[in-house]
Parts: structure tokens; sequence; C-alpha cells
């Protein structure tokens, strides 16, 4: 059996829930990545520092294994964040980023921004003190086709803020689009994004053909082919410019087999595996270490890890991880609908 070593992978976008879920499912991600950017919208949510010290300590107390894996908290904005507290929060080192929701863009976003002004005094702060922004790109208007709305948000949302904001350092997360993949890789050095497994490995169609299936529900929804392949043409660039963040959104099942159910998909057990395998199937499992471990810290300002992840190729098509059972139900893993012959063996 062949094996691939990288430097261990971060993960720059997660959510990690809290109670008996954040239990369950945080060592499907302390098992192969080292670092990760905590999603806030909880019910309800992180939106200051105190509440950002008190979810990372929850965490630590959940990894029960030790791993070693460090949460890196985000706060929630909104209209009524305090600048000062993001700046102190962040120089105490509690605080890595502020993730803007457009309020009711996507699950627990109803305390979001309304009013892109009304928060300006707080990206003015975090411009100057270098804090990143992580934005979840999607208009809300509801005239607008929920297949356009990233990229309405591009030229209506994102492209006003950085031309008032220049310096800010903004990661567009979870890209869906060519659109996005084209706005970021030719914007400046400041502009980054993250795109996840799903986003790389599915179209419209894994949910909506032959049947409706919530299991591969997410938002942004995964878009028409042709911008899965533009998404995957513009990592194959290794731009520098984007990053790993699973998203990995686990929901109970329950949850997301309903009349409204809920958006997430749960990939952070085969995130590294789908990930070898699409780079393999491209012919660079050369660039996979810069896009799960290199391009996020040198945006974040940080070192690489120092451990390194040992993937294993097998002869034969590996099993899709089971659903992981939790005290208040079964959350289903992702299935990429595809063959995969790589494995994570463990870190070292
Ligand atoms: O699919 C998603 N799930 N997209 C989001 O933006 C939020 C996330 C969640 O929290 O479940
Ligand atoms: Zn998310």
């Amino acid at each position: 059996m062949k094996t691939h070593r990288i430097i261990c992978p971060d993960d720059w976008h997660l959510h990690l829930r809290d109670g008996a879920v954040l239990r369950a499912v945080i060592e499907a991600s302390s098992s192969w990545c080292r670092r990760a950017i905590i999603m806030p919208n909880l019910v309800p949510p992180v939106t200051s520092t105190a509440d950002a010290e008190a979810y990372r300590q929850r965490i630590k107390a959940a990894d029960t294994a030790g791993s070693g894996f460090t949460p890196l908290m985000v706060l929630y904005l909104t209209e009524q964040t305090d600048p000062a507290d993001v700046v102190a929060g962040f120089q105490a080192g509690i605080v890595t980023a502020v993730k803007l929701y457009p309020a009711g863009a996507t699950t627990n976003s109803a305390s979001g921004v309304r009013d892109m002004r009304a928060v300006w005094p707080v990206l003015e702060a975090m411009q100057t003190h270098n804090i990143p922004l992580l934005i979840h790109g999607e208009v809300t208007d509801p005239e607008i086709d929920i297949f356009d709305r990233e990229a309405v948000f591009i030229d209506k949302v994102l492209i006003p803020l950085r031309a008032q904001f220049p310096k800010l350092k903004i990661v567009l997360e979870h890209i869906t689009t060519a659109q996005a993949a084209d706005y970021v890789l030719s914007a400046g050095e400041y502009q980054a994004a993250t795109v996840t497994p799903h986003h790389l490995l599915i179209n419209r169609n894994a949910y909506l053909a032959g049947g409706i299936k919530p299991h591969y529900y997410c938002l942004p929804v995964a878009k028409r082919e042709t911008h899965r392949q533009a998404l995957v043409a513009a990592l194959m660039k290794d731009s520098g410019k984007l990053f790993l963040g699973t998203d990995s959104a686990p929901h109970i099942d329950s949850a997301k087999l309903q009349p409204c159910g809920c958006a997430g998909i749960f990939n952070a057990p085969n995130t590294m595996a789908c990930l070898a395998q699409l780079f393999e199937n491209h012919h660079h499992l050369d660039r996979l270490e810069a896009f799960c471990s290199r391009y996020g810290p040198a945006f974040y300002g940080l070192d690489v890890n120092t451990q390194t992840l040992v993937l294993s190729r097998h002869d034969t098509a590996q099993p899709v991880p089971e659903a992981v059972m939790t005290d208040e139900g079964q959350i289903t893993a992702f299935d990429p609908q595809m063959d995969i012959y790589w494995s994570v063996a463990g870190i070292e």
C-alpha cells in the first residue's frame, strides 16, 4: 500500500455545535486537523469575547482524547458588536476572526447584519488591527434566485465593501461559483476564499435528480456542473488564495429529513480521503498539502503545523464512513458518490 505524507492540515471553516453533538463530532476533525476556525452560529450566537472564551473552554473539555486540537474562535458580527471588544479579544489571543452573516442567509443567521453601514466602525477597527473578516457571501433578497445569490453578493456587497476597506483581510467562505473563483483570484493580497470538499465534488444533481436528497442540501447550494469544474480548475492553478474550509455542518438526521430540512453537510469524517482522491484524479496530489496545510496559515499569519498527516492509498475502494451517533440521534456523513481509495492512517 502506498502512503502520502503532508504537513498536518487545518480546517478554516468548521461547525462543531455544542453539548452532545460537539462531544460526538469533535473526533471526526481532531483525527486529521490541528486547528480549526470555529463557526459562531450557535443558539444564541457567539457575539462577545466572553462568549468565545466560554465556548473555547467547552470545546477543549469535549476533546477527551486530548488530541491537541486547537479551536480558533470567531465572533458573530451583529449591528451591536463593540469594536473595542473585538480588538481586545483579538489582542488577548482569544478571537481569531469575525464572521459576517447577512441576516437570514443561513442557519441561525437571524442576528446577522441587515445594514452594512451599521458595522463600518467594527470593520474599520478590524482593518486597523489586521483582524480577518469571514463572509457568508449570499444576498438574502427573496427576489434573487437562490442559484444567483453568491454572484449578486459579490457585485452588490463585496466589491463596494472592498472599495471602502481596501486593506481589510477578507475570506469569502465556501465559494461555489465561477464568479467567486474569478473574483478572488483577481483581487489583491487581502482577499482569500475557503473551498469545501463537497462543492469540489458534487453539483446540484446530487440533491435534485432522482428524488430530493436532503443530505446534499447545504448553503450556498451546490451549483451546476460548470461551476464545480471552475472551482476545481481554480484550485489546481495553485494561486495561494484558496484554502480548505470544510463547512462540515452536522445536523441530526431528523432535523434534515423534514419538509423544511436544515442546510449542512457533515463531511469531517472523510474530508481528507475525498480531497486526496480529487487531487489524485487531477494528477496533482503534490498540491494537496498547500491547499490543506500551507495557504490558510499564510493568510492568517500563522506558522504551519509541525506534525505530519499520513494518508494511505488502498488497492480497493474504501467504504463511506458510518454515520456518527450522538445522544440526540444519528448524523449521516457525506457520501461523495465516487470511488475513494484513500484513508487517513494517522498523525505523526
Ligand atoms: O450548509 C450550511 N450549514 N451552510 C451554512 O452557511 C450554515 C451551516 C450550518 O450552520 O448548518
Ligand atoms: Zn458554515
